[in-house]
């Protein structure tokens, strides 16, 4: 800008034009200066109006839009026929002003030249584009979850109550009222566990924690696809309280259990939390409900281990895993397992402390974790209790299964927090490493107590 003189400033202009002029005629050049000072304040006025109807106008567009769906300028009609009408708001009255984008050129506006065929396609890709990016929108603000969980949140069918009614008689102590709440002061007992891979052993485990009178088992489909969604909607039709919450991705354990916790906390009395290869065995009681009215007040349950081995098997058999796997480690040190004082928990909802340290404990607000004696030897995050009594209730972890299975578990499947876990090199090696010493039976026997029809598989023989 060197050596350009800068255009004078109106108002500087002005100024030195009157003190100029002032001492030959005062009283004219004064009027003269507040006319120019009041033209430019109404100039700046009515920029300001200006500018704000615009943004008005903008906002109002935008509101139009989105409750339309339809481009600005394109809105479509379904006409009692059905068939699609296309009408065209080129600005003439007011309210078609107000649908017009007031950002775009005029000269995109659509003239009465074009192909409204063509106009007619675009259109209907706009509202299609709309309608998908307002679906999404909804979707991520379902998922994020009141409880703080995120989750793709899917409605499940109902439970069909006609089939319920029937099913009663096929439990041994029939199936809880699902009209029963944690707020009606009845107890009812959930359980959680996360899946991946595991539907060859799924409905056993549902059906033997049913037996024990759970009223609702919630399951983390940790599968890529949500696979587990059609044997959910099965299950509730045919009068089962499960529902499946889906997610997939690795290392989901310990969130999964939160889901479960976070989401249903107000819903029940009691959570457990365990594994589809861990099955509780109550000692002392025959219902879950009963055990925990003695043994949980308030906090968090530790339930010890059993740690079942392959016992004499090679390979997998389509038979329950509580009759196929008979064998455990014992209560002696020369026959414990090495895993053999961990817990996995069962909790009162009331006292549920977030997110957990630990997939074996939950974390408690209120009681902390105790044992079935009230008491217990814990590690730093509840996973391991030095005392692991037996005589109230235990889990039957079925950890090996069978060699060939162990080995597919460790090596091949990978754990939910993606590891080859326990896989040797060796594979006979990995899968020798633990029969079970101890023979134990009682799962087996409970399952065909409170389940009876399963007592049908006593008629096959396992010769894997
Ligand atoms: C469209 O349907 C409404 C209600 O169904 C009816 O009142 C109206 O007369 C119909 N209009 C035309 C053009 O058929
Ligand atoms: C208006 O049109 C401009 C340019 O085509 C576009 O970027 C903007 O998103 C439009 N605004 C609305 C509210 O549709
Ligand atoms: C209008 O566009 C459609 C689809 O692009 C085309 O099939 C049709 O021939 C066009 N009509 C005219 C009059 O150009
Ligand atoms: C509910 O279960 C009953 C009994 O099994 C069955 O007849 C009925 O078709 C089921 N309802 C639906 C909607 O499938
Ligand atoms: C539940 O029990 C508590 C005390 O144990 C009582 O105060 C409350 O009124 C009961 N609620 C219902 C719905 O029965
Ligand atoms: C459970 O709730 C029902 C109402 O759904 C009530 O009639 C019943 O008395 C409650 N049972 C107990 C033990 O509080």
């Amino acid at each position: 800008m060197a050596g350009i003189d800068p255009p004078p400033d109106v108002s500087t202009a002005a100024a030195a034009d009157a003190a100029a002029t002032t001492s030959i005629r005062p009283i004219r050049l004064r009027s003269i200066r507040t006319l120019l000072m009041l033209s430019i304040l109404l100039t700046c006025m009515m920029a300001a109006f200006l500018t704000q109807m615009a943004g008005m106008s903008h906002e109002q567009t935008k509101m139009n839009d989105q409750s339309s769906f339809a481009a600005p300028h394109l809105q479509l009609r379904h006409n009692n026929d059905s068939s699609l009408s296309l009408s065209l708001s080129m600005g003439a009255t007011t309210d078609n002003e107000i649908r017009r984008n007031l950002s775009e050129p005029e000269g995109s506006l659509p003239s009465e030249a074009i192909n409204v065929t063509e106009l007619g396609e675009k259109a209907a890709q706009q509202y299609e584009e709309k309608k998908q990016q307002e679906q999404q929108q909804q979707q991520q603000q379902s998922n994020n979850r009141p409880s703080g969980v995120v989750y793709e949140y899917i409605e499940p069918p109902p439970i069909n109550h006609t089939a319920r009614a029937q099913l009663r008689s096929k439990f041994r102590f029939g199936l809880p009222d699902l009209t029963h709440t944690n707020t009606n002061n009845n107890t009812t007992t959930a359980l959680c566990g996360i899946v991946k891979d595991a539907e060859a052993y799924l409905d056993e485990w549902v059906d033997y924690h049913f037996g024990l009178g759970f009223h609702s088992i919630y399951l983390i489909d940790n599968s890529d696809k949500h696979e587990l969604k059609s044997w959910q909607d099965k299950r509730r039709n045919a009068g089962y309280s499960v529902r499946v919450l889906p997610k997939p991705g690795t290392h989901r354990q310990m969130y999964g259990y939160h889901m479960c916790a976070a989401e249903f906390k107000n819903d029940h009395t009691f959570m457990a939390f365990f594994d589809v290869d861990e099955f509780l065995v109550l000692k002392k009681h025959i219902r879950v409900d009963d055990m925990l009215a003695d043994h949980l007040t308030e906090g968090s349950l530790a339930i010890s281990w059993f740690i079942f081995g392959s016992g004499g098997t090679s390979t997998y058999a389509p038979l329950p895993v509580t009759k196929r796997f008979l064998y455990r480690d014992g209560g002696w040190k020369n026959t414990r397992h090495s895993h053999w004082k961990n817990v996995k928990s069962i909790l009162k909802l009331e006292d549920y402390g977030n997110y957990p340290q630990s997939p074996h404990s939950m974390k408690t607000k209120r009681g902390g974790w105790k044992d079935t004696n009230g008491g217990g030897t814990f590690d730093k995050i509840g996973s391991v209790n030095e005392d692991r009594p037996t005589d109230v209730a235990v889990i039957h972890h079925y950890k090996y299964l069978s060699p060939k299975e162990y080995h597919w578990k460790s090596c091949v499947r990978k754990t939910v927090d993606d590891k080859f876990k326990g896989c040797s090199s060796d594979k006979q090696e990995a899968v020798d490493s633990f029969k079970g010493d101890v023979f134990d039976d009682s799962a087996w026997t409970m399952l065909k107590k409170n389940v009876p029809k399963y007592a049908m598989y006593d008629e096959f023989e396992d010769f894997m």
